[in-house]
C-alpha cells in the first residue's frame, strides 16, 4: 500500500495556537441550532441585539443572519483585558448607545464569559433604561471562572479554563480573524513587547 502523502488531519490553522478547541464546522452548525432557539424564545417580538464589541463581532454578524425574529442592532465596546489574560481593572463602558431601550426586549451578546464582570456591569447599565427584558447570548462559557452570580441564557459552547483566541477573540487586538477557536500557546500569553 502506498503511504499518503497528506499532511497530518490535525494541521493547525495558526502557528501560535497549541489546539484546536471548537473547528469553524464546529461553530457553524452550533450557531444555526442557537439561532433556532433564540428564534424560538423571541417568535415575532423585536429583539434589540446590543453586541459587545469588538469580541462579538464575528459571532454576532455569523448569529444574527439565523434569527428569523425581527432584530434592531447596537453596538457597546467595553474595555478590561488590555495586554494580559487576565483582567486588569474593573470593566469599563467605553461608548454610549444610540438606540433606546425603554419597553424593548434586549440581547445582550459577547463572545465569552469568563469571570462574568463585565456582562454584569452592562447588563446593571442596560437596565437603568428600563427595557421589557434582558437576555444574553455567548458564545463560549469559562464557568469555572466566574466570580460573579450571573448565567447566560444562551450558550454556544462551554469550553474549560484555557486562554483562546479566535472567531473574534483576541489576545492584545490580535488573532480575532482565525476561522476556529483555539488555545494560544502558553509562551505567547504574556510578551512584554506586545504594547
Ligand atoms: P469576564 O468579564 O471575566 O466575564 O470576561 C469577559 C471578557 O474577557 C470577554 O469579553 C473577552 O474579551 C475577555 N476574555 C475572557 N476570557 C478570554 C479568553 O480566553 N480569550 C480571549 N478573551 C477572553
Ligand atoms: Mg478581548
Amino acid at each position: 500500500m502506498p503511504t499518503s502523502k497528506k499532511g497530518p488531519k490535525s494541521k493547525l490553522p495558526h502557528p501560535d495556537l497549541e489546539r484546536v478547541l471548537v473547528s469553524e464546522a464546529a461553530i457553524k452548525s452550533r450557531l444555526k441550532l442557537l439561532g433556532r432557539e433564540i428564534s424560538d424564545a423571541y417568535g415575532d417580538q423585536e429583539i434589540t441585539v446590543i453586541a459587545i464589541i469588538n469580541g462579538a463581532v464575528f459571532f454576532s454578524a455569523d448569529l444574527l443572519r439565523h434569527i428569523t425574529s425581527p432584530v434592531r442592532l447596537d453596538c457597546i465596546r467595553v474595555s478590561s483585558y488590555r495586554n494580559s489574560t487576565s483582567p486588569v481593572s474593573e470593566p469599563r463602558i467605553l461608548d454610549t448607545l444610540l438606540l433606546d431601550l425603554e419597553n424593548r426586549h434586549v440581547l445582550l451578546i459577547d463572545d465569552i464569559l469568563d469571570t462574568g464582570r463585565t456582562l454584569s456591569v452592562v447588563i446593571a447599565e442596560m437596565r437603568k433604561r428600563k427595557p421589557a427584558s434582558v437576555k444574553t447570548c455567548v458564545l463560549l462559557d469559562k464557568k469555572v471562572r466566574r466570580d460573579v452570580d450571573l448565567e447566560a441564557d444562551f450558550v454556544g459552547f462551554t469550553i474549560p479554563d484555557r486562554f483562546v483566541v479566535g472567531y473574534g477573540l483576541d489576545f492584545a487586538e490580535r488573532y480575532r480573524n482565525i476561522s476556529c477557536i483555539g488555545v494560544l500557546k502558553p509562551d505567547l500569553q504574556n510578551p512584554p513587547e506586545w504594547a
